[in-house]
């Protein structure tokens, strides 16, 4: 079905490097990515090995070193052309201003007063955040926060949505009802979405593909298919075999036996 759907986002051959203390670091090698519009794709791999820089690379906050993004047809050069909103992996709210003023930051300068309002109140709505539209973010809890961070990348209706360990810090069961709104965000919005994770059965839980990095420079190591319907069943057998997969694609990284650890 993705097949017919128009590209959104190809990364093609894109290398990173980094100049650390006059030295030269692979930080990413030859990474190549088709990301059709609508799709849910999400990224797991070790700390460290280029997950958020290139998420970074796709908003234009940095420099491709090798190769080239493109987005709907155009080139990224810089972060201000380009219809992609970002949920960074700290929530970057600003303290002395209100979830609605938080939110509001996000919409483009052109956008009407009256406009703007709609606008805040939709996302509002959307992220579950009804009613502390005056509440700052010290107010809020550490998941709140997030869905404010999560609204604000949403508000200037981008094409494409980065959200970079958006619920890193939360427990299990926010964790879990974060995932479920992201779903809901994802069918009503019909964004392309773009997560990275550490948690492999939010992954499985979510994506159409999970691409799997391996580290020191990153690379991709295999894209994994998740053909099942949604919501799906973390306990199915399919749920069960990808997660196996998907560990055993970490693990051959490593001497340990993974028959042993899964
Ligand atoms: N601005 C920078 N200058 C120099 N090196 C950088 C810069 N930003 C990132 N790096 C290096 O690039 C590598 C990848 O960092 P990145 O933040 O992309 O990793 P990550 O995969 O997101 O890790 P994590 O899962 O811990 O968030 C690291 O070795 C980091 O030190
Ligand atoms: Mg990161």
């Amino acid at each position: 079905m993705n097949a017919e759907k128009e590209l959104s986002l190809n990364i093609d051959h894109v290398s990173k490097r980094f100049l650390i203390d006059g030295r030269e670091l692979n930080i990413l090698d030859d990474i190549n990515l088709e990301i059709r519009q609508g799709e849910f794709i999400s990224i797991v791999g070790a700390s460290g090995c280029g997950k958020s820089t290139l998420l970074k690379m796709i908003i234009g906050l940095e420099n491709v070193t090798d190769g080239r993004i493109v987005i709907d047809g155009g080139e990224v050069t810089s972060s201000e052309e380009v219809k992609i909103g970002m949920a960074f992996q700290e929530a970057r709210l600003y303290p002395w201003l209100t979830v609605a003023e938080n939110i509001e930051f996000g919409i483009p300068d052109h956008v009407a007063v009256a406009d703007r309002k709609a606008l805040i109140k939709k996302q509002i709505g959307l992220v579950g955040l009804k009613g502390f539209e005056k509440a700052y973010p010290n107010q809020l809890s550490g998941g709140m926060q997030q869905r404010v961070s999560i609204a604000r990348a949403l508000v200037s209706d981008p094409d494409i949505l980065l959200l970079d360990e958006p619920f890193g810090a939360l427990d299990a069961l926010t964790r879990i009802n974060m995932q479920n709104e992201i779903l809901d965000i994802w069918k009503k919005a019909k964004k392309t979405m773009l997560l990275v994770t550490h948690d492999i059965d939010e992954a499985i839980f979510l994506s159409d593909r999970i691409v799997v990095f391996s580290g020191r420079p990153g690379q991709i190591r295999q894209i994994i298919p998740v053909d099942s319907s949604r919501p799906r069943d973390r306990s199915s057998a399919e749920f069960v075999r990808i997660r196996k997969n998907i560990f055993k694609e970490f693990f051959a990284e490593t001497d340990l036996d993974p028959e042993y650890y899964i």
